[in-house]
């Protein structure tokens, strides 16, 4: 059974005397005054966080909001200003070298932008590394290896080098080397992101497809919110070094809660994503209208409906029974209504102004 990550109150001040100025931050110093009076960087400011265990959670956020520092403290890759990073009971923050070392090595693995694959080993002694490190000698871990590059679709490459493959190729091999790991854990720091737009969908497939089988508590960072979407059973929005919003997509699409995340998810194609159990109301029509799942999209549905020409629809759960109702108007509705944030909601009688302007580059 896969354990929680419980970020508990984490903060990351970087400078030559991060201990100094740790009060000021509590007590609110910001970001740009740490920076413009005290020379030293807020990378994370009272994080609070759980990420489910056997669940993908995804971080998104701007550049130098502090992705990177966030899952960075999961192997303690970096020392926490103040904070917890609580797993299977354990503080990593606190623990001693060897406790540390057995973590790293036996409960996480990363997966890199760059793929951080060795230039001279062949891909079958690269989806091995982790297991070398770990001392497991090669009679045992080959096999390992090989099982697990069969898994990502790299059959007959074992004996090339990294450099004979393609970008995609090589991601792959790293996820393979990931999992030869075994580890619980697995961290993903845009993992994804250098590649070509298809390649990526596929790595995203490819994932999801592992992921139903692994059940890893997988972290994964990125910049593109339709991958946040696809992957992330909880979304975590960060905001120079903050937590703005977390939750499922469903709830960020529909209550962005600033204009930092409006900004996210205004271009979000909200028919694709938005699921009828996010629209429905509690009220059960009529057995002969159709009957749609709560997990269809509204895209979906709005077809289904225009098909059997139809203005109802009533929506079932995966076992038949009915939990609700939705009609054409508010279908449409929430297709077309621009995710703006409660803030920022026009009084019901105005009319409709031009969005504000952006006020992050
Ligand atoms: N070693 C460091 N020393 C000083 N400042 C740092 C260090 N590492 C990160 N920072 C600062 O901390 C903040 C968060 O950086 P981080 O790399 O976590 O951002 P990010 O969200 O991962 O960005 P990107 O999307 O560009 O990867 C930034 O302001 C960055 O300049
Ligand atoms: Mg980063």
């Amino acid at each position: 059974m896969a354990k929680d990550i419980e970020i508990r109150n984490l903060y990351k001040i970087f400078g030559k005397h991060p201990e100094r100025h740790l009060e000021a931050v509590k007590n609110g110093l910001s970001k740009a005054e740490l920076n413009d009076k005290h020379n030293h960087v807020l990378g994370l400011n009272n994080i609070n966080i759980t990420m489910p265990g056997g669940k993908i959670t995804v971080v998104m956020g701007l550049s130098g909001s502090g992705k990177s520092t966030l899952i960075r403290h999961i192997n303690r890759l970096i020392e926490p200003s103040a904070g917890e990073v609580l797993y299977d009971g354990a503080d990593i923050c606190s623990m001693n070298g060897s406790s540390l070392r057995d973590f790293r090595r036996h409960k996480t693995a990363m997966v890199f932008q760059k793929f951080g694959l060795l230039p001279h080993r062949t891909v079958l002694e690269n989806s091995v590394y982790g297991l070398d490190i770990q001392g497991i000698p090669r009679k045992d871990s080959l096999e390992k290896g090989r099982y697990w590059l069969n898994r990502v679709g790299l059959d007959g490459y074992e004996d090339n080098y990294p450099n004979q493959l393609s970008g995609g190729m090589q991601q792959r091999v790293g996820l393979a080397r990931a999992l030869t790991n075994d580890a619980d854990i697995l961290l993903m720091d845009e993992a994804y992101s250098a590649l070509d737009p298809l390649i990526r969908v596929d790595m995203q497939t490819m994932l999801l497809d592992l992921q139903q089988e692994l059940q890893k508590t997988v972290v994964f960072i990125t910049h593109d919110l339709d991958e946040a979407l696809r992957l992330g059973d909880h979304i975590a929005i960060l905001k120079d070094g903050e937590m703005v919003q977390q939750g499922n997509g469903q709830s960020i699409i529909q209550h962005p809660a600033d204009e930092y995340v409006s900004d996210f998810v205004r271009d979000v194609n909200r028919g694709r994503v938005l699921q009828a159990t996010t629209v429905m109301e509690p009220v059960i029509p009529a057995p002969e209208s159709i009957s749609v799942l709560e997990t269809d999209t509204l895209e979906n549905i709005a077809r289904d409906m225009t098909d059997a020409n139809e203005t109802t629809a009533r929506v079932v759960d995966e076992d038949g029974k009915p939990v609700g109702s939705i009609g054409i108007e508010s279908l449409v509705a929430a297709m077309v209504t621009p995710a703006v944030h409660d803030a920022e909601e026009p009084e019901p009688s105005a009319t409709v102004e031009a969005q504000p302007e952006k006020k992050i580059a």
